[in-house]
């Protein structure tokens, strides 16, 4: 029995849908959610999907994910570019996890070139949107399955 794949996302994540479309699409977080849930169903694995706009909270379900989870998920959105708290509890996980970001930060503004995730994930999906989502379940479905 494959634990469930948690997928969480930081601030502002919540206003997707009406949030600069220019940067990141018309899909909102409940479709993105609907979308990951599918895909969750049919590979036989629960998907815990959450969001904050709190940097404590976020921390917190990292921590939880390093017990309940299979596999992590993460659109830290700001605290990306912000959190050493963040950085410390991925560091601590020993399950796979990957990075998702709708736009692309390296080729925006230059303090979103600064990343604390990057250096404690496995990988990232960035700048496919709402796809990203799907491209990384996809990956780490298919990651679990394949050692289990
Ligand atoms: C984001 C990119 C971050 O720089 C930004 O702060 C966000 C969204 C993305 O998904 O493209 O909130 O994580």
């Amino acid at each position: 029995m494959i634990k469930p794949i948690y997928i969480l996302n930081g601030p502002n994540l919540n206003r997707l849908g009406k949030r600069e479309p220019k940067f990141y699409g018309s899909t909102t977080l409940g479709e993105i959610k609907n979308s990951c849930n599918e895909l969750g169903q049919s590979a036989g694995i629960s998907i815990v999907f959450k969001q904050t706009n709190l940097e404590g909270e976020l921390v917190s379900w990292v921590q939880e994910a390093s017990d309940a989870a299979s596999a992590l998920i993460i659109n830290a959105a700001a605290y990306t570019h912000t959190s050493v708290a963040l950085l410390d509890a991925l560091q601590m996980l020993e399950i796979p996890s990957i990075e998702v970001h709708l736009s692309n930060p390296a080729a925006r503004e230059a303090f979103r070139q600064v990343n604390y995730v990057s250096p404690a994930v496995k990988s990232g999906v960035f700048g496919f949107g709402a796809i990203g989502y799907d491209m990384a379940l996809t990956s780490i479905i298919k990651t679990l399955k394949q050692a289990n």
